[in-house]
């Protein structure tokens, strides 16, 4: 793992090298300050804060203003990871120049580093305007949460072959048209690894999985997916590396009986008569 900064031509320089990139979820301080300090190369953060976060079904609902919010967050405990902050729903569809405004606040008041962007073909152009004023951009494509309601749910796509949308061909030459628009990588969501192989060997930028297998050049997962830290459904491809729901259960168990029975707090937990207390 390098201590220097990780800025976003590394990544080009990384996917060269063949050496993975990884990249988390991160919505607050604390976790990002942990992430950072653990090696991970980028901070994402997601409009999945929508479901992660607050609970929400889709991510749908989430403002610019939101994301600014825990960018900033985030970017307060950045040192070395690079921190890309999603553009949430109707943030950058409705015109490039929305678009160009939105992105910028994110970097302006926010601290993000680059703008992630979900879309293929449609959306290159507004990526080319954002890229041409300096702002790196991130693609994402293959199953984008903000299609929920197109897609029928969070489905694999690309396991139909043809140019429709989520279709084989399709991918293959959104991600291309990502590229060539500036895109400086791109995430590749919910394919199957075969799909992911070929994305990956056919556009120079790196390519980020989730959901598609062991191809690509790095891997992102949601925090809280990572740490076991929901109680309800979790997708085949989210690996829990800890299971924190569970141990956050147990220490509010505990406190609940510590403070019923009078045990908690304890001596060592006062402050004394006669010396300052602080
Ligand atoms: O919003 C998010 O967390 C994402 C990742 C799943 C890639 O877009």
């Amino acid at each position: 793992m390098t201590q220097d900064k990780v800025r976003v031509p590394d990544l080009a320089r990384m996917k060269t090298a063949r050496q993975p990139i990884t990249m988390l979820t991160a919505y607050d301080f604390p976790f990002a300050r942990i992430f950072d300090n653990c090696g991970v190369d980028v901070l994402l953060v997601g409009d999945s804060l929508a479901m992660a976060v607050r609970g929400e079904d889709n991510t749908l609902a989430v403002t610019i203003d939101e994301v600014i919010y825990h960018t900033r967050a985030v970017a307060r405990a950045r040192r070395r990871a690079l921190v890309v902050a999603d553009m949430p729903f109707l943030s950058y569809q409705v015109s490039p120049e929305e678009a160009l405004r939105n992105a910028g606040r994110l970097v302006k008041e926010g601290g993000a580093e680059a703008v992630k962007l979900e879309g293929g073909i449609a959306i290159a152009e507004t990526i080319r305007r954002i890229a041409a004023i300096d702002i790196p951009v991130m693609g994402h494509v293959g199953l984008t949460p903000q299609s929920i309601h197109r897609m029928g749910g969070y489905c694999v796509q690309g396991r139909k072959s043809g140019r429709a949308p989520g279709c084989r061909q399709r991918l293959l030459e959104d991600a291309a048209a990502l590229e060539a628009a500036g895109a400086f990588a791109i995430v590749v969501e919910g394919v199957p690894p075969s799909l992911a192989r070929e994305i990956t060997a056919s556009v120079e930028v790196p390519t980020i999985g989730i959901g598609a297998g062991p191809h690509c050049d790095g891997q992102v997962l949601v925090m809280h997916d990572m740490l076991g830290l929901n109680d309800s459904f979790v997708p085949r491809f989210a690996k829990p590396f800890a299971h924190l729901w569970d141990n956050a259960a147990a220490a509010a168990t505990a406190y609940v009986r510590e403070v019923k029975e009078h045990s908690f707090p304890a001596t060592e937990h006062c402050y004394s008569e006669n010396r300052r207390a602080w």
